[in-house]
């Protein structure tokens, strides 16, 4: 199918920093536009403030499945159409090990990573499902939805959980013409690397340095991606999962030279 120009509606959750933000940006430099759901008011406002008319701010919590069946609601109703959603909001949770993690905090994870998917997923379907136009979704996951993550039990759960939820929904979407798809990220240069650092310490530059690439991602970078599969230009692209990682999960922990 060929890349469309018509301008398109999206929902992007965890629009306000980050992957989410520079998505929105470059949504809304391409002339489409974006519902934001975040419930980080302050960054929230700055961010649809800058943008303007081409952007709805919604104050919510991804895991509430009455703000989410209203915010997908209020976008519908906002822009008169939607045609996809970016799912992306998350936390990372506390960095313990897992004999360390409470099961509040195993919940609290699970139900924004996971749970926040799932809602997400069901009430974007519903809107695009009988829509005019072929719709398209696309939910992150991250390296630790494919591989373990030192300090991350319950996001590595959430993360892997969210990549079924992924490919469910991809199978049971096409037969009303609704694309999914899954973005993958590795290390990515965004606030949310804040608390990661602190807990790897001394070895955080370390853990960089191993990426073959030798550097973070730049959150543009995973937009880019995300922006693609949003596109009819990924049209015949559904059910995939697409690690964005500088060759991390390429490259094996066992090599004992960097050449
Ligand atoms: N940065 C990385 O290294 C990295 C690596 C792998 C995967 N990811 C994934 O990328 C996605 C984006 O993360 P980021 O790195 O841009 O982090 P970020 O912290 O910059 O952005 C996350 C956004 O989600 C919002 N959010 C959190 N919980 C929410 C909730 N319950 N309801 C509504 N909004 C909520 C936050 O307010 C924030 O604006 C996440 O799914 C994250 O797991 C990030």
């Amino acid at each position: 199918m060929p890349q469309t120009t018509s301008p398109r509606t999206f929902l992007v959750s965890g629009g306000a920093s980050g992957i989410g933000e520079a998505t929105v940006r470059q949504l809304v430099a391409r002339g489409d536009r974006v519902a934001i759901v975040d419930r980080d008011a302050v960054r929230l406002a700055t961010v649809a403030e800058e943008l303007g008319v081409q952007v709805l701010a919604l104050e919510a919590d991804v895991s509430s499945e009455q703000e989410v069946e209203k915010t997908t609601a209020h976008a519908v109703r906002h822009f008169g159409c939607l045609d996809g959603a970016f799912l992306n909001a998350a936390v990372p949770g506390p960095f313990q090990s897992l004999m360390q993690t409470s099961a509040a905090d195993f919940d609290r994870v699970i139900a924004i990573d996971l749970r926040g998917v799932f809602l997400g997923l069901r009430e974007t379907m519903r809107h695009l499902t009988g829509a005019s136009r072929a719709g398209s979704i696309v939910v992150t996951s991250s390296l630790a939805g494919l591989t373990a993550g030192r300090g991350l039990a319950a996001y590595t759960a959430a993360k892997h959980g969210v990549i079924g939820l992924v490919r469910n929904a991809a199978v049971e979407g096409a037969a009303h013409g609704i694309r999914v798809n899954c973005i993958a990220p590795g290390l990515t240069d965004t606030p949310l690397q804040a608390p990661l650092r602190e807990f790897h310490g001394a070895q955080a530059d370390a853990l960089q340095a191993q990426v073959p690439l030798g550097r973070m991602g730049d959150p543009r970078e995973a937009a880019e991606l995300a922006c693609f599969l949003l596109s009819d230009a990924a049209g015949y692209l559904t059910g995939a999962v697409i690690p964005i990682d500088g060759g991390a999960l390429a490259d094996s922990p066992l090599r004992t030279s960097k050449n």
